[in-house]
């Protein structure tokens, strides 16, 4: 019976080298860098998306990214001044690249950032990707590449590429807290002082984008419309036909009346839910 013991000794082999292969040590974060995990509350094990983690070193700072991006799709960090996209710079990795970027209005421009961000490593195994980014802490002037030195809000997102950017996230984006990036050195660990942050006054955690607001409305409208308006005035002409048969107002009978108001509201209601989806 060695060979099954061989066959699991192997198992256990391959098991090892894939865990030494996702290489965010979530054990150092809080103590020598600083980590974030979307969604907000996940297991570190294996119910996060998306994990960040950052630390200066030196004049610059590093970033790794570990998460389940779609095979040849992109990880990517946006720090912005306020809770939307707009206005964030961007570093990301895709493959075995990066790509500095900005987030003009709602599209990802690459930025050419010479030589202010490069990749240091990345690895897929087991459907994650690991990947760590080194970027300047100041921009060099360029306005589109912000300087690190100041406190966040963090986007995370994965997506596909599209082309040489980044393709829509769809859903797979998170809005985590404001980060006082350099308050984690690979020389000093953590610095406390850097650690209490005022949330700014558009902080209020449960902002939501313009285009999650308007699809929450194509659903509002939608379901309103079809589920009470529409079906409620087809109930009218099934059943109210014969109700007071001798109060016609307008020349037309009371169940027409209910049935046309009804189906009018239904109507518009949907006309709404396709005009907030487009
Ligand atoms: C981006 O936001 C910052 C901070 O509010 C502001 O100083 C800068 O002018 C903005 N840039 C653009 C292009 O809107
Ligand atoms: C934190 O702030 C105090 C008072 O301003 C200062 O004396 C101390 O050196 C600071 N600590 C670090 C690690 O910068």
């Amino acid at each position: 019976n060695s060979e099954p013991k061989m066959m699991r000794s192997v198992a256990i082999l391959i098991a090892v080298s894939q865990i030494a292969a996702a290489q965010l040590d979530s054990t150092a974060c809080g103590r020598t860098k600083g980590c974030l995990f979307a969604p907000q509350g996940c297991n570190t094990g294996g119910s996060c998306q998306l994990t960040m983690s950052y630390v200066v070193d030196g004049s610059d700072m590093v970033f790794e990214l570990q998460g389940k991006p779609p095979s040849t799709g992109y990880m990517a960090i946006g720090f912005s001044y306020d809770m939307v996209m707009g206005n964030d710079s961007v570093s990301l990795c895709h493959g075995n690249n990066h790509l500095l970027a900005y987030n003009q209005g709602k599209s990802t421009i690459p930025v050419n950032g010479g030589t202010r961000q490069s990749l240091e490593t990345s690895t897929a195994t087991n459907g994650e990707t690991y990947c760590r980014i080194r970027r300047g802490i100041t921009g060099d002037g360029n306005p589109q590449v912000f300087n690190l030195d100041a406190p966040y809000t963090i986007f995370l997102a994965y997506g596909p590429m599209n082309g040489a950017g980044p393709g829509y996230h769809q859903m797979n984006k998170w809005i985590m807290p404001r980060q006082a990036l350099t308050a984690y050195s690979t020389t000093g660990g953590f610095n406390p002082n850097m650690s209490t942050i005022q949330p700014g006054a558009n902080q209020l955690p449960t902002v939501r984008s313009n285009e999650d607001q308007l699809r929450v409305a194509h659903g509002i409208c939608m379901s309103i419309g079809w589920m009470i308006f529409l079906s409620t005035g087809i109930l009218f002409a099934r059943f109210f036909r014969d109700h007071l048969p001798n109060t016609q107002p307008g020349g037309m009978k009371m169940w027409f009346h209910g049935h046309r108001i009804f189906q009018s509201i239904g109507v518009a209601l949907t006309i709404c839910g396709f005009v907030c989806i487009f």
